[in-house]
């Protein structure tokens, strides 16, 4: 079968970075950091990011552009007749479950895109924003209403292909995101008590280190580079044989990282100025945002651009989370692309409306004590996204080997890459290590 390849070099670093950039950034990277202790969490979280963010991608980016196919097709290839191609399935469902609260979280976008236009923050005081921002889940259907718009959105996208479907939007609206965020920090830090803020952020409290923290921040690393269910092996195998694996790797992970340190430097620092809880979980964001804008000229445009954005953000996300699903759909159970469109997202909506109504005040859909959001956020990223990237590092380290790591990096000796020796040694025992033993730790009280 054929396979779109992606336009150009920018291309797949464009996608891959469409797919890492999203609210994991904006919206989750700053619900965890302040709920696990602040600068304490960004430290860890830079560590692993700069230690095992460019190996595990690389070693996502190989499986994929060796194999050109799809997770599970992809093991299936290189370890016929073996367990491996279970991590394709794994991530499959773990897509569905991501996609089911992302896509919550996502439609609020839409809603606030609407908010914005319609000047309704406008003078508010904080306690109004809070109280209209819970007001809102309580009103279940309207969540689910864009929660479907936005999958129906997702599935027109990833419908149309992955070349011209992805790589247009991407590329352009991206980099305005990231200045938008610029104006935004310059205005959260001159606003008064900005300076806690900046202390909360970045003076780490080693005391606050814990287990719990530790495998927040793991979760949080590979959630945010969209590591660890496969996205990547899928749009590994879109990348050309003479492009860069490393160089695209090290361009997205830093990218990403900027973006969540650019979108902490927003928050909090107005989160304290305005005396929003740095544990607000998702009023930090919501609510904070609303209050900045409303303390800025041009405010009103800004806040309509900056929820547009963060929608285009979202939706770049969502797309590969939901090719996931489609590319399984379409190469293994062998169903036509439009259907498996169809069919994917309706059992996205399936899972993701009791996401949504389970954020209502009075809600009865928990499991253990949390809500229905929480636990697929706390499966997915907690334990699902670091078995997979373990068993994928594993793969790469033990399976598949240093000869065929070595000639997929270097394009066949093609490249000169003097790094390849360390990367390897970290796919194949530091980054398996490091997982294991952070994993443990979380569920050691
Ligand atoms: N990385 C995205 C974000 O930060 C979310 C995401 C998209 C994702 N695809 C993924 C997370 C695959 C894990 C795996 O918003």
């Amino acid at each position: 079968m054929s396979r779109d390849g992606f336009g150009s070099k920018l291309g797949i670093i464009a996608a891959a970075a469409g797919s890492a950039v999203g609210l994991g950034n904006i919206y989750r990277f700053p619900c965890e950091l302040g709920n696990n202790g602040g600068g304490a969490f960004l430290l860890v979280y830079l560590l692993i990011v700069l230690g095992l963010g460019v190996p595990v991608m690389l070693s996502e980016f190989v499986i994929g552009r060796k194999t050109q196919k799809n997770p599970i097709g992809a093991f299936k290839m290189l370890k016929p007749k073996s367990g491996w191609p279970i991590i394709g399935y794994m991530g499959v469902g773990c897509a569905l479950v991501i996609m089911a609260f992302y896509s919550t979280v996502a439609g609020w976008t839409l809603e606030y895109i609407v908010k914005a236009v319609g000047n309704q923050f406008k003078d508010k005081d904080l306690a109004t924003i809070e109280q209209e921002f819970t007001a809102f889940h309580d009103i279940g259907w309207k969540n689910v209403l864009w929660q479907g718009i936005f999958i129906f959105l997702t599935a027109f996208v990833v419908f149309k292909g992955v070349a011209d479907g992805i790589e247009k939007y991407s590329k352009v609206l991206m980099p305005l995101l990231v200045v938008i965020l610029m104006v935004l920090a310059i205005r959260s830090v001159t606003l008064p008590g900005a300076g806690d803020g900046l202390t909360f952020l970045f003076k780490p409290d080693f005391s606050k280190i814990t287990g719990s923290v530790l495998i927040s921040a793991l979760g949080q690393a590979f959630f945010s580079l969209s590591m660890g269910m496969g996205v990547l092996i899928t749009y590994g195998s879109y990348i050309k044989k003479d492009d860069n694996m490393t160089t695209s790797a090290l361009s997205v992970t830093l990218s990403d990282t900027l973006i969540a340190v650019l979108a902490g430097v927003v928050i909090f620092p107005a989160a304290f100025s305005f005396g929003v809880q740095p544990t607000a979980g998702m009023g930090l964001v919501f609510n904070t945002l609303p209050m900045i804008f409303n303390q800025m000229a041009g405010g009103y445009y800004f806040c309509i651009i900056f929820f547009v954005l963060l929608a285009v953000a979202a939706l770049t996300s969502t797309i590969s989370l939901l090719e996931v699903i489609v590319a399984y759909l379409v190469e293994e159970v062998h169903i036509k692309r439009r259907w498996a469109t169809v069919i994917a997202a309706v059992a996205c909506m399936a899972v993701g409306v009791f996401a949504s109504l389970s954020l209502k005040s009075n809600t009865s859909l928990t499991i253990g004590g949390k809500s229905i959001f929480d636990s697929l956020d706390f499966v997915s990223s907690n334990i699902l996204l670091p078995l997979g990237a373990l068993f994928i590092v594993i793969f790469v380290g033990w399976i598949m080997g240093k000869s065929k790591f070595f000639e997929e990096i270097t394009n066949g000796g093609q490249l000169k890459l003097s790094l390849k020796g360390v990367i390897y040694f970290i796919i194949k025992y530091l980054a398996p290590i490091a997982i294991m033993v952070i994993f443990i730790s979380g569920f050691i009280k």
